[in-house]
């Protein structure tokens, strides 16, 4: 029995470091998609009172809490740094102050250990947190991922080859949720309260516009319903009128989704994909939930989704990532440096 035990292969252990934004993350994933530990040390209230993030406040607090986040992702996992196959860091997209705080530590700790360094991307992380929740799961898949700062739709046509079909041209999805959540005075970041708030109201009250929605069109545009929003409630702050947030909140809310779904729906037609995935913060989102799983099922496609607490930033994501590019041989070394705008796709 003992013997057995000694000859079980040891788990490939990843651990992972995430700090593109405004959460400091770290995660100890086992074999690509066995999270043992996921720490995320939120500084939402931090930037809260500032009705967003501010770069350098971000890095700051980055800085105060890296290196305890990673203490307590090693002693959840209950394991030890030397126990670690490779490291992996977010390198990209993000905010640069941000993001070269995860990656000197990755660094430091890389060349300490003398273990693998692997660069990731954050929305390739945010595609693959999907392993994390469906073991069962393969590319390929039309992958739509609705954030923060990005709104693309990506062919997922093996794990380490994407194909971009189209992305915003100006706000992303989450942006535009932020935005009008701000001006309808609700706590940053909005999505989750507009997401809530948008439940008792009528999604039909105020059609709100729906742009770029030809035929095959996948790019995105929110700018000009984020006008349509403030110009509504702007006008109707100066009749004396009152407005009803819920139905604000409920038809802003329809209108992305709308765009969104039609859109990812086509994506999946044309390339003939059975299969769609949701990633990014807004993939949290219950009413795109709700109106992509009734179409999906129309159109015998599959919808997945990571649980919550893997929709928005965390490192377990970026550990899967890095995981299959371990597999695949593709490291960094210690010239890695921050992204701020890598695309999808791009190698290091
Ligand atoms: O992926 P993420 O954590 O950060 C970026 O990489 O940008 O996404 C954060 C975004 C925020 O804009 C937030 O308002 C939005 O995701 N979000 C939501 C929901 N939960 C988070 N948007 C709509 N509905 C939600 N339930
Ligand atoms: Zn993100």
């Amino acid at each position: 029995m003992e013997d057995r035990e000694e000859k079980r292969p040891k788990p490939c252990l990843i651990l992972a470091l995430e700090t593109s934004c405004d959460e400091t993350a770290a995660s100890v994933v086992a074999d690509g998609r066995r999270i043992l530990s996921n720490v995320i040390s939120s500084q939402i209230p931090v930037h809260q009172k500032f009705g967003g993030v501010v770069p350098e406040i971000a890095s700051r607090k980055h800085i105060e809490n890296v290196i305890p986040v990673v203490d307590q992702a090693l002693r959840e996992a209950k394991v030890s740094l030397s126990d670690i196959t490779a490291i992996g860091v977010t390198y990209g997209p993000g905010l640069v102050g941000a993001l070269l705080v995860g990656v000197s530590v990755a660094k430091a700790l890389s060349f300490a250990t003398d273990k693998p360094l692997i660069g990731v991307n954050h929305l390739e992380g945010h595609i693959f947190a999907n392993f994390l929740s469906h073991p069962e799961l393969e590319p390929p898949f039309m992958a739509l991922v609705v954030s923060g700062g990005h709104t693309s739709l990506v062919h997922v046509k093996g794990y380490n080859e994407f194909e971009l079909l189209g992305q915003t041209r100006d706000d992303a999805a989450g942006e535009a949720f932020d935005k009008i959540a701000r001006v309808m005075k609700l706590p940053y970041p909005g999505g989750p309260y507009i997401d809530r708030l948008a439940k008792t109201g009528n999604p039909e009250a105020i059609a709100f516009p729906r742009a770029l929605t030809g035929r095959d069109n996948f790019e995105f545009s929110f700018s000009g319903l984020k006008s349509a929003v403030l110009n509504y409630l702007h006008s109707a702050g100066q009749r004396g009128e009152e407005v009803n947030h819920a139905d604000v909140a409920a038809s802003f809310q329809a209108a992305v989704v709308d765009v969104l779904v039609s859109k990812v729906l086509q994506a999946a037609s044309k390339c003939q994909v059975k299969k769609i995935v949701l990633a990014g913060g807004v993939a949290a989102n219950s009413g795109l939930i709700f109106k992509l799983q009734q179409q999906c099922q129309q159109a015998n496609i599959t919808l997945y989704h990571p649980e919550t607490i893997l929709c928005t930033d965390n490192g377990a994501m970026i550990a899967c990532r890095a995981y299959y590019q371990h597999i695949s041989g593709r490291y960094a070394d210690l010239h890695l440096n921050a992204i701020p705008s890598l695309n999808l796709g791009d190698r290091r």
